[in-house]
């Protein structure tokens, strides 16, 4: 067993990370999505200083310290811009978005694999952000702070990201998923079944080029944008007469997944888990084909899932290029016990809070 560190802390804020049941590569095209909340995630629990005109971060995982300028400018690092470490971004990220009055320090500690598309960068950001005073779902307007951690994530990332994790992350709803329609930010939370369990598994190789390749898949939507008009209302007819067979595909993903999003919502409302997996697994099959985001381990990831008693359907979920696909199976009938690869059981959970935690806490440590 590790051992223990202690930190003082004045407050502390958790920011799960998720799962998106279906409705990839479809939130920066003002499209639909259909991800929830889940148990692991992210907390942050630092002590305000406010004669203190720095954010300093230390993580229970990795060596270095992040650190974030407050006032003008919240979020630019602190002395020279840099990469190191590799949270130290999304703590830039997380300052510019709360926009907080003062400074301090504190300690990250994660339950999430990061980098393995169940976001753990949103997840960290929107921590930073609720610790440092941003309004969660309890608390105000939940929409609002969602827009400021989605772009200032894109700023200190660099990644033109949709909205949908740093959103899920803030309004998730226990029990349910989040049916967002990413041009209103309507939301509706859709019960997941009590007989359904929803598995995430890890196909080993951990996500590659995906921030260029996922530049490039959205520069390709907007290209097909150009021709058809906004992808959220185009039709599938519309689609097929885009002449350039590339940006066809790209298109015929977005508005086949929309599609497929409205019709999973509808059934696991009805509790109709084998529609549910079938979508889910039509719509892995769009994303390797038409929007060429898979890779080989997913796609055997994703048909072992498949073939396994008791699951209804599975896919990729994210942005794809390795990490996680998800399945849809019968609670009780997947044991992760059974299967060589990593794998968690997820319920659906509440988004991110925050409490204060006055005196001294103690944390586990994974490294030593
Ligand atoms: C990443 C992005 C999201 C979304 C997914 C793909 O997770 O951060 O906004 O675009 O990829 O659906």
């Amino acid at each position: 067993m590790g051992s223990l560190f202690e930190a003082e802390v004045g407050v502390e804020a958790f920011a799960p990370g998720r799962v998106n049941l279906i409705g990839d590569h479809t939130d920066y095209t003002g499209g639909l999505v259909l991800p929830m909340a889940i148990g692991l995630g992210t907390t942050v629990a630092m002590r305000t200083d406010p004669g203190s005109r720095t954010v300093r971060l230390r993580s229970r995982d990795e060596t270095g310290e992040a650190s974030a300028e407050v006032g003008p400018g919240a979020g630019r690092p602190a002395g020279p811009a840099r990469d190191e470490p590799s949270f130290q971004r999304y703590v830039e990220a997380g300052v510019r978005a709360a926009r907080p009055p003062a400074g301090g320090a504190g300690w990250i500690s994660t339950s999430l694999p990061i980098g393995a598309g169940l976001s753990s960068s949103s997840a960290l950001t929107v921590a930073v952000a609720v610790a440092l005073g941003l309004p969660t779902r309890a608390e105000g307007d939940v929409l609002d702070s969602a827009r400021r951690c989605h772009e200032a994530e894109q700023i200190a990332s660099g990644v033109p990201g949709g909205i949908m994790d740093q959103l899920i992350s803030l309004a998730g709803v226990a029990g349910h998923a989040l049916l967002v329609d990413c041009t209103t930010l309507a939301l509706r939370p859709v019960p997941i079944p009590e007989a359904a369990q929803v598995a995430v598994a890890h196909c080993g190789e951990p996500r590659r080029l995906s921030d260029s390749a996922y530049a490039r898949r959205r520069a390709e939507c907007d290209a097909a944008r150009e021709v058809v008009g906004p992808l959220a209302l185009a039709d599938a007819r519309s689609v097929e007469a885009i002449a350039d067979p590339v940006l066809r595909r790209r298109a015929r993903h977005v508005v086949s997944e929309n599609a497929r999003v409205r019709a999973t919502a509808a059934a696991l409302a009805e509790g109709d888990l084998v529609t549910a997996g079938k979508l889910m697994s039509e719509s892995h099959a769009s994303l390797a084909g038409d929007f060429e985001v898979s890779t080989p381990a997913l796609d055997s990831l994703v048909a072992i899932l498949d073939a396994m008693p008791g699951v209804f359907g599975a896919r990729l979920t994210g942005a794809g290029f390795g990490g996680c696909a998800v399945a849809l199976a019968a609670r009780g009938a997947f044991d992760p016990g059974s299967v060589d690869f990593q794998c968690w059981l997820v319920d659906a959970g509440e988004g991110a809070w925050r409490r204060v935690a006055d005196g001294r806490r103690q944390f586990g440590s994974r490294t030593s």
